[in-house]
């Protein structure tokens, strides 16, 4: 029961008062019901307020003990009062915690952090592994002329390569095919691009330095299927200079797919093949010594002598200069490397594939 200390000088009705009042505020379970309570006792007409009020009604050496009496039981009921304010505040704010319950020691969601496409990967460590040995990056357009893309490259006009099965060309304004603007299909007429402003530097047609580039990017064609998407990515290997021979192109091309599967474990291979725009051309095969590849050759790239032809439209005199030139395809270097066995996983765009390359 709530007991003023200076119960003494309160009278016998005070102290009931005193008590009753905090009976009434523990009994509020809602603050507004405890702001009615607080009326009943303090507020205008409450029986406290009432009773100070009544003090000058008292003769004046009853006024002192009375109205002392009265404000000590007015000061017991206020304390009870804010006493019962803060337990109802607190017990709101207990609930609120538990309802709004928060597991700090839950891993939190977080941002996931992107990763580097597995195709542009491949791309950066073959351009990494090709400067180390001298060669620099070129670039072309992807809208490409029927000359730099087929002509230049000694790819006669009735060849199938051209056809519309094959090639995508651009409309023109008339809503029919542009016959001279297209999809470029391979990486190759950035040779001839990077054979002419090369050359054009130079007056002296037997004094032109040698150039050694590669060219990565994005070529096109008419195909879908598991090893084959309509876009999928070439890289263009150009060395032109005097005396570059057929060995020159194995041993590059036979360092490189050994450093770049970190194995010496690989066997690579030049099978014959045909390039209107080399002279000889060899498809280029490697097979793994162990792993899952075991024992299976791949084609990875088609390469060869550039074609005199060739030479010439990129400025250089083939009596005095020769190259080789090779078009790979790393998104076989990627599938090998990884061992993917679809193609098309690294154009859909999946983040369940994709997030899987750290
Ligand atoms: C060419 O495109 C020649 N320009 C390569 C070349 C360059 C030969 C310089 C001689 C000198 P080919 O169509 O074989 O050749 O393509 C070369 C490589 O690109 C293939 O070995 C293969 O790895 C890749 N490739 C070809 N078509 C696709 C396709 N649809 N999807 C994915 N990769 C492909
Ligand atoms: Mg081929």
């Amino acid at each position: 029961m709530f007991r003023p200390h200076s119960v003494t000088i309160m009278s016998a009705s005070l102290e009931q008062l005193v008590t009753l009042a905090a009976a009434d505020f523990a009994a509020a379970t809602e603050p507004a019901q405890l702001e009615d309570a607080k009326a009943r006792y303090l507020g205008k007409d409450g029986s406290l307020t009432t009773q100070l009020k009544a003090l000058g009604k008292l003769p004046p050496d009853e006024r002192k003990t009375a109205g002392a009496a009265i404000n000590l039981a007015k000061q017991a009921v206020e304390s009870a009062l804010t006493a019962r304010r803060d337990a109802l505040q607190s017990a709101k704010l207990n609930a609120q915690l538990a309802a709004e319950a928060l597991d700090i020691t839950l891993p939190g969601r977080g941002t996931e952090r992107g990763t580097i496409h597995p195709v542009m990967r491949t791309l950066d460590r073959i351009e990494q592994l090709f400067r180390s040995i001298g060669f620099s990056v070129a670039d072309g357009p992807e809208i490409e002329t029927d000359w730099h893309n087929f002509t230049a490259l000694n790819t006669p006009e009735k060849h199938p390569a051209r056809s519309m099965h094959d090639t995508f060309y651009l409309l023109g304004n008339d809503g029919k095919p542009h016959e001279d603007v297209l999809l470029r299909t391979h990486t190759s007429p950035v040779q001839i691009r990077a054979m002419l402003a090369h050359t054009e530097k130079y007056k002296d047609a037997a004094a032109i330095p040698e150039l050694r580039i590669i060219c990565p990017g994005r070529v096109y064609r008419v195909d879908s299927d598991a090893t084959h998407s309509p876009m999928f990515h070439q890289v263009e290997g150009l060395w032109v200079g005097k005396n570059v021979s057929f060995a020159d192109l194995k041993g590059v091309v036979a360092d490189f797919l050994r450093s770049f599967f970190e194995s010496d474990d690989l066997k690579v291979r030049f099978r014959p093949s045909f390039f209107p725009f080399t002279e000889p051309s060899a498809e280029i095969d490697v097979a793994f010594m162990s792993g899952a590849l075991e024992g299976r050759w791949l084609e990875i790239a088609g390469c060869g002598m550039v074609h005199p032809n060739v030479l010439r439209c990129g400025g250089f005199d083939p009596e005095k200069y020769t190259g080789f030139a090779f078009g790979m395809g790393p998104d076989r270097l990627t599938m090998l490397r990884y061992g993917i066995n679809d193609l098309r996983l690294f154009f859909d765009g999946d983040l369940r594939f994709l997030a899987q390359f750290h």
